[in-house]
């Protein structure tokens, strides 16, 4: 497996005929690092799975060039869908919807519904166009991590989880550190009104406002399988307290006008939410690395991405 942290147009482009090839390319997004694979070949999608170690009836992402491509993939697109995709594409946003007969069973789980983004990071779209003009519909992919793990924002963050499990002809696209830093929002477009399955910076207020509907309070209905909803996930090996006070030897995340504790090994002081957000994942990471037994979490508060920001650290602090 390869690390291209020089993307030019004739790197995305054979990065683009490995995927037709059936290799795996993880590729930077916004939100989290991608590990991507044709979503038309079954063969290919097959390799994410054992590569994550993903129970395979979990449905994947399809991420696709633009709007246009929308059609292709869903039917029976509802109008407050396609106001979304219009707002917040390219972006941190995945509509869930009726697919169409070229989403195969191995892509949605065996479900008859389908997840779609366009992400708006400058590489993945550049991937996602040559991967087009080779001849394909729509890059599969799931955040690059193993099963249950906190997810990758830096090409670092990924040969870290995969490394070991990726091919020889596999790839891994730098493009630096993910802005956003948290997985797209989700959000199920089957019904009358769209239903949030996993918070994200694409917020309830945003959706309302673009829509002119009220969102549907998610119930999490079991037949609908977001693996990202599993109590316990995105979880660093350190036990993660959350709202504690921190002891000697403790690592600690909080906002910045919180102290140090003395013997208290700081691992993130963000000023903003946005920036709570984007580097979250990365000091968990940095948690392990140093080999830390617990990580303490003060908890923002707010709607938005501070919800989302909670939903992430109470499972991350699940057992
Ligand atoms: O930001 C993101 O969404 C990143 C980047 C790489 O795009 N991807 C990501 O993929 O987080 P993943 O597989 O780690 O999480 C996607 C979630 C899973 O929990 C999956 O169950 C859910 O989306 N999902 C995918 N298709 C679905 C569908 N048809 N219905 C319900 N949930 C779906
Ligand atoms: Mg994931």
């Amino acid at each position: 497996m390869a690390v291209l942290s020089v993307c030019s147009a004739e790197t995305l482009t054979d990065a683009a005929k490995a995927l037709r090839a059936g290799a795996l390319v993880a590729f930077p997004t916004e939100t989290v690092y991608g590990l991507g694979a044709d979503a038309e070949s079954a063969e290919a999608v097959a390799r994410i799975y054992s590569t994550k170690g993903r129970p395979a009836d979990h449905p994947l992402i399809v991420h696709i060039d633009s709007i246009d491509r929308m059609g292709e993939w869903s039917s029976d697109i509802p109008a407050y869908a396609i106001a979304l995709a219009r707002d917040y594409w390219p972006g941190p946003m995945t509509l869930v919807l009726k697919r169409s007969e070229i989403a195969g069973d191995f892509i949605t789980g065996g479900q008859e519904t389908v997840g779609l983004r366009v992400p708006a990071h400058p590489l993945a779209l550049g991937l996602l166009q040559a991967f087009v003009a080779a001849g394909g519909r729509g890059i599969a992919a799931p955040s690059a991590n193993r099963f249950g793990a906190v997810s990758p924002t830096t090409a670092d963050a990924v040969q870290e989880e995969l490394g070991e499990f990726l091919a020889e002809s596999d790839l891994i696209l730098d493009g630096g550190p993910s802005l956003v830093g948290l997985e797209s929002t989700i959000i199920d477009c089957t019904g009358d009104a769209p239903r949030v399955l996993r918070l994200g910076a694409i917020t309830h207020e945003m959706i309302e406002e673009t829509t002119g509907l009220k969102v549907i309070e998610n119930d999490t209905a079991p037949e609908i399988r977001v693996s990202g909803s599993l109590e316990s996930h995105y979880s660093p090996k350190a036990k993660v307290l959350l709202d504690v006070v921190a002891e000697a030897g403790d690592g600690l995340i909080a906002p910045d006008q919180i102290p140090t504790p003395n013997g208290v090994i700081r691992l993130m002081a963000p000023s903003t939410i946005e920036q709570y957000a984007r580097d979250l994942y990365r000091a968990l990471r940095m948690a392990d690395q140093q080999g830390l037994e617990i990580v303490v979490v003060l908890q923002p508060g707010g709607d938005g991405l501070a919800a989302a920001i909670r939903d992430r650290l109470q499972r991350a602090a699940h057992e």
